[in-house]
C-alpha cells in the first residue's frame, strides 16, 4: 500500500522509518518532508504548505495514497481529516471538532471540568479588563496560557500576580502569539514530574502506548526558555502497570467517552500531558497527535506493525493486542541550531551523519534539514533527533550520545542531561 505522511519534523521521520518496516507498505510520500526523510528508500517528498487545505488535497491527488497519516496539529485544526473523509479518502487523525482538545485550551479545560478529569484550577479571560479580577482567585506562581496553537510558545509561568497580569494582557493584545492569544487561560501552578502518556483511540476503545518524558527547557538542569522539546526517553519503569491502568480509567477513557457523547468521536492519537503531583496525576494539556520528540523513542520501542494500529483505529477495532512493545529503553537527544528557541540561521552544513549511522542501535532522525548540492544543511530550529535503543536507559543514552558526538554543524547545541532524572532515581 501507498502511505502519505503529512509533516516535516523528527516525529514524521520516525513515523516514516517505522512505517517502512511494515511488510504492507510499498511506498511512502511525505508532504513536505525534509532532507533526511527524502533520503530514505521508497520515500518521495512532495512540496506542501500544511497550513493550506488546498495544498494538502493537492499532495494527496498527486500521490494517490491508500492511507494518510497526519503528524502535526495545524492540518488537524484546519480540518484536513474532515476534508479527506468528505472526499472518501482514508485518513488517520481526529476531525476538526475532536482536535479542539488541542486547538483550544479553554475547550479542553471546560471539557475536563464537565467530565471531572483531574486538571489544575483555571479561569478564562477574553478581555484585558477581566484579567485582574480573575487573578484574585489565584496564588502565585500562576501559569498564563494562550488559548490557541502557539508551537510551545504560548505558556508563561509568572512568579507574581503582576507578572501574570502583564503576560495575559500582552497575549490578549495579539502582540505575543497573534490570534492564538485572543483568549487566555490562567492556571494554578503545579509541581511534580511531567509524563507524556499517549493512547490510540478508535472513538470508543483505546490502547496505551509506552510512556515517555520530554525535556522542554533549552538548557541542562531544566533551565532557560521552553522549546518544542530538546530530547525524550521512554523506559518500562517510567509508568508502572497500576498507574497506567489508573490513567486509562480516569483520564483517557473518560475523554474518549465524553467526546463521543458530545458528537466529536475521537479517532487518532490522544496525547495526555500529565503532571504527576503529590495529589495524583493532573492533565496539563492534550495534544491530538504524536509528540515531538517523544515519538522518536516511543516508536523505537514498537515491535508491531504501525499500519495495522492505524487501520484498527480507523476501522473501530482497537484492542490491547494492537501494539507489542519492547522492554528495552530508548532515548532521543535533539540537536538544535545556534540561537534556538530564539532566532537562528539556516543553511549550516551538517557533518558526520555517515559516522553516526554506524553506532549500533542508533538512528539519526532529521527534523530541520534539507539536502542541497550534495550536502545535508540545517533548515530549522530543531535539526536532528539522535535516537538509540538498548536494554537499559544507560546503554541507550550512551549510544545516543556516542552517535551525537559524531555529528556537527556550526552553532549546534544540545542538552547533555537527557534521562538524567530517571538515572538519579535508581
Ligand atoms: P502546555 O502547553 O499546557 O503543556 O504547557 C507547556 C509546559 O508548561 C508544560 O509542559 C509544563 O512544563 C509547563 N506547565 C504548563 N502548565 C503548567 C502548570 N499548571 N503547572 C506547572 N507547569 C505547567
Ligand atoms: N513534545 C511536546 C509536543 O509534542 O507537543
Amino acid at each position: 500500500m501507498k502511505v502519505l505522511v503529512i509533516g516535516s519534523g523528527g516525529r514524521e521521520h520516525a513515523l516514516v522509518w517505522k512505517l517502512l518496516q511494515s511488510p504492507r507498505v510499498t511506498q511512502i510520500f511525505c508532504a513536505p518532508g525534509n532532507g533526511g526523510i527524502a533520503a530514505e528508500p521508497r520515500v518521495t517528498c512532495i512540496p506542501c504548505d500544511v497550513k493550506s487545505l488546498d495544498s494538502l488535497v493537492a499532495a494527496a491527488v498527486k500521490s494517490q495514497p491508500d492511507l494518510t497519516i497526519v503528524g502535526p496539529e495545524i492540518p488537524l485544526q484546519i480540518g484536513v481529516v474532515d476534508e479527506f473523509q468528505r472526499r472518501g479518502w482514508r485518513i488517520f487523525g481526529p476531525t476538526q471538532g475532536a482536535a479542539q482538545l488541542e486547538s483550544s485550551k479553554s475547550f479542553a479545560k471546560e471539557f475536563m471540568q464537565r467530565y471531572r478529569i483531574p486538571t489544575p484550577h483555571y479561569a478564562v479571560c477574553d478581555t484585558a479588563e477581566a484579567v485582574r479580577p480573575a487573578l484574585h482567585h489565584f496564588h502565585a506562581p500562576i501559569v498564563v496560557k494562550a488559548d490557541g496553537l502557539a508551537a510551545g510558545k504560548g505558556v508563561v509561568i509568572a512568579k507574581t500576580k503582576d507578572e501574570a497580569a502583564e503576560a495575559a494582557i500582552e497575549m490578549l493584545s495579539g502582540r505575543m502569539v497573534g490570534d492564538a492569544g485572543t483568549r487566555v487561560v490562567l492556571e494554578e501552578f503545579l509541581e511534580g514530574e511531567e509524563i507524556s502518556f499517549l493512547v490510540l483511540s478508535d472513538g470508543e476503545h483505546i490502547a496505551p502506548l509506552v510512556a515517555a518524558q520530554d525535556h522542554k527547557r533549552v538548557g541542562d538542569g531544566d533551565t532557560g526558555p521552553n522549546t518544542g522539546g530538546m530530547g525524550a526517553y521512554s523506559t518500562p519503569e517510567l509508568l508502572d502497570d497500576q498507574m497506567r491502568d489508573w490513567l486509562l480509567h480516569h483520564i483517557a477513557q473518560p475523554v474518549v467517552n465524553g467526546m463521543a457523547e458530545e458528537g466529536n468521536r475521537y479517532v487518532g492519537i490522544l496525547y495526555c500531558g500529565l503532571m504527576m503531583t503529590a495529589k495524583g496525576p493532573m492533565v496539563l494539556e492534550f495534544n491530538c497527535r504524536f509528540g515531538d520528540p517523544e515519538s522518536q523513542p516511543i516508536l523505537m520501542r514498537l515491535e508491531s506493525d504501525l499500519v495495522e494500529a492505524f487501520e484498527a483505529a480507523i476501522d473501530g477495532r482497537v484492542s490491547d493486542g494492537v501494539f507489542h512493545w519492547s522492554s528495552d529503553a530508548a532515548a532521543c537527544v535533539v540537536v538544535a541550531s545556534g540561537g534556538y528557541p530564539g532566532t537562528y540561521a539556516n543553511g549550516e552544513k551538517i557533518f558526520g551523519l555517515a559516522e553516526a549511522a554506524k553506532v549500533e542501535g542508533a538512528k539519526v532522525f532529521h527534523a530541520g534539514t534539507s539536502y542541497m548540492d550534495g550536502n545535508f544543511v540545517t533548515s530549522g530550529g530543531r535539526v536532528l533527533g539522535v535516537t538509540a535503543r538498548a536494554d537499559t536507559l544507560e546503554a541507550a543514552l550512551a549510544r545516543a550520545y556516542d552517535a551525537n558526538r559524531r555529528v556537527s554543524f556550526d552553532g549546534a547545541h544540545y542538552r547533555t542531561d537527557i534521562g538524567a532524572r530517571a538515572l538519579k532515581k535508581r
